[in-house]
């Protein structure tokens, strides 16, 4: 180990020990950081019969700051161990942050691809000058140690016509091939994604761009690329488009474009469907675990003008719980995955006409049917469903949050996943959904529903979370 990695691992690990109680709005059943802040879910997979969970992690700073990847791993998605960081910006090529990347599972270990991020001091503006967006590979053998970091391509690497900003390498095997997606701003400041292909995971061509017929933005973050069905879907977070109305409520948008054609070669897409329509949900990355297309993203939001108050304990943001992505048609759609059912307790079920008031545990599972309108309050928050229409408004707790509306058909169920501070809530089987962070100022939750339908309210266990322990003896393979 360098002895900058050696600094830095021992500085977060030091950090994460001395971490305080994290407060009333520690959620049951989203992780969270050790302590700091959390941003983009990265490298996420399946390896050796265990899920890893990456993510940006800043365990100095509760308000961003210096980049490094948190990791925690799992074998069922229920019960979590907090292993040492594993990435740390540590090289002269990621100084400045260890940006987002992906994880590409093979024989002999656990590949990361990931931007190198280095700003130079000066009079720059950080995105025609002064910045390094370099793509890197890590090597681990097993999932927890870091082997080699190598440099894979510089800035001078990348196609002609595009700014310094160029990151969040998506690396994946089809067909005996490697592909690797990137965002980037073109210097006419249009948001793309770049396509590479190789075939021995270090050296990378472009081989495309995919680009919308009108801009769509400025800079397009975290491309993804998603096939169901013989469908390709890319997904992507486009900065700076012109956007409005519900879907494109937030500072920066979040969704898919359908794909017509193939990725590599001739293709156009289609216009931007957002993937959540709820205040936080950013970032998201897919992977496949053999049996499904799995999904977890950011339950945040970059540059939202809102004092998150669990930044007075020390820590900020969590990741959504993973959804599975299924596609009907050209849309996308996510509900929760299965195992969360596992964290089921006891249930209150009944049918409701008029209105009716339950309390509920703070953190619950929520399933809805019902016929026609339906108006929901859980303690702040309100649903409110007319034809046509959903509009989600935090009158409290919402810390400066007010609605959000998304267009829905007719209603026919709902499934809200209710932590102590988040709310995911899946629409007709998940055909819409909208996330978000509220605060509600204590853990009694009281369900007013008004309309006519069944109700069942689960109340939800907590993940396990435990440190990593390096002899192996906290958790044994079953
Ligand atoms: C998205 C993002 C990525 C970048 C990372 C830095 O939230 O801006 O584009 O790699 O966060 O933390």
């Amino acid at each position: 180990m360098n002895s900058l990695r050696k600094t830095l691992h021992t500085l977060a690990a030091a950090a994460e020990q001395a971490a305080g109680p994290k407060g009333p709005w520690q959620p049951d059943f989203h992780l969270v950081p050790p302590v700091g802040w959390l941003n983009d879910p990265n490298g996420l997979c399946r390896f050796r019969g265990e899920y890893h969970v990456f993510f940006q992690y800043t365990p100095f700073e509760a308000n961003c700051g210096l980049k490094f990847w948190g990791h925690v791993k799992s074998q069922d998605l229920l019960r979590w161990e907090q292993c040492p960081v594993m990435l740390c910006p540590d090289t002269p090529f990621d100084l400045h942050g260890v940006y987002s990347g992906s994880a590409l599972c093979e024989e002999d270990g656990l590949y990361l691809y990931y931007t190198g991020n280095v700003k130079h001091d000066g009079p720059y503006d950080y995105i025609r000058s002064g910045r390094e967006s370099n793509t890197l590979l890590a090597y681990s053998p097993d999932g927890i140690h870091l082997e080699w970091k190598r440099l894979l391509l510089r800035n001078e690497d990348y196609p002609a016509g595009l700014t310094r900003h160029v990151r969040d390498p998506k690396v994946w095997k089809q067909e005996g091939r490697y592909y690797m997606l990137q965002g980037a701003r073109t210097e006419e400041e249009e948001g793309v994604a770049l396509v590479f292909a190789s075939g021995d995971r270090l050296h990378w061509e472009h081989i495309n761009t995919l680009r919308t017929e009108e801009p769509f933005g400025y800079m397009w973050e975290c491309p993804d690329l998603v096939e169901l069905n013989g469908r390709q879907f890319l997904l992507a977070c486009p900065q700076g488009a012109a956007k409005q109305g519900p879907g494109f409520e937030n500072p920066y948008a979040c969704g898919y474009f359908p794909l017509s054609g193939d990725f590599r070669g001739e293709c156009s897409l289609g216009e931007l469907v957002p993937l959540d329509w709820g205040f936080d949900f950013y970032a998201p990355q897919t992977f496949l675990d053999g049996k499904r297309c799995l999904l977890t993203g950011w339950l945040g939001m970059p540059d939202a003008e809102y004092t998150n108050p669990t930044t007075a304990y020390g820590w900020q943001h969590c990741l959504t719980v993973p959804r599975e992505v299924t596609c009907a048609g050209d849309r996308l759609q996510m509900q929760p995955a299965a195992e969360l059912e596992a964290l089921r307790g006891e249930r209150q079920e009944w049918t409701f006409s008029g209105e009716e008031t339950r309390e509920a545990p703070a953190a619950s599972d929520i399933l809805i049917t019902c016929e026609g309108s339906l108006s929901l309050d859980l303690s702040g928050a309100c649903l409110r469903a007319e034809p046509g229409m959903l509009t989600l408004t935090l009158p409290e707790g919402g810390y400066g949050r007010t609605v959000r509306t998304a267009p829905v058909g007719t209603l026919r169920n709902l499934r809200i996943l209710a932590d102590v501070s988040a709310l995911e809530i899946f629409v007709n089987d998940g055909e819409t959904v909208l996330s978000t962070r509220w605060y509600p100022e204590d853990r009694r939750r009281e369900l007013v529903l008004r309309g006519t339908g069944r109700a069942a309210v689960y109340e939800m266990k907590a993940l396990e979370v435990t440190r990593w322990d390096p002899d192996g003896k906290s958790r044994r393979p079953e």
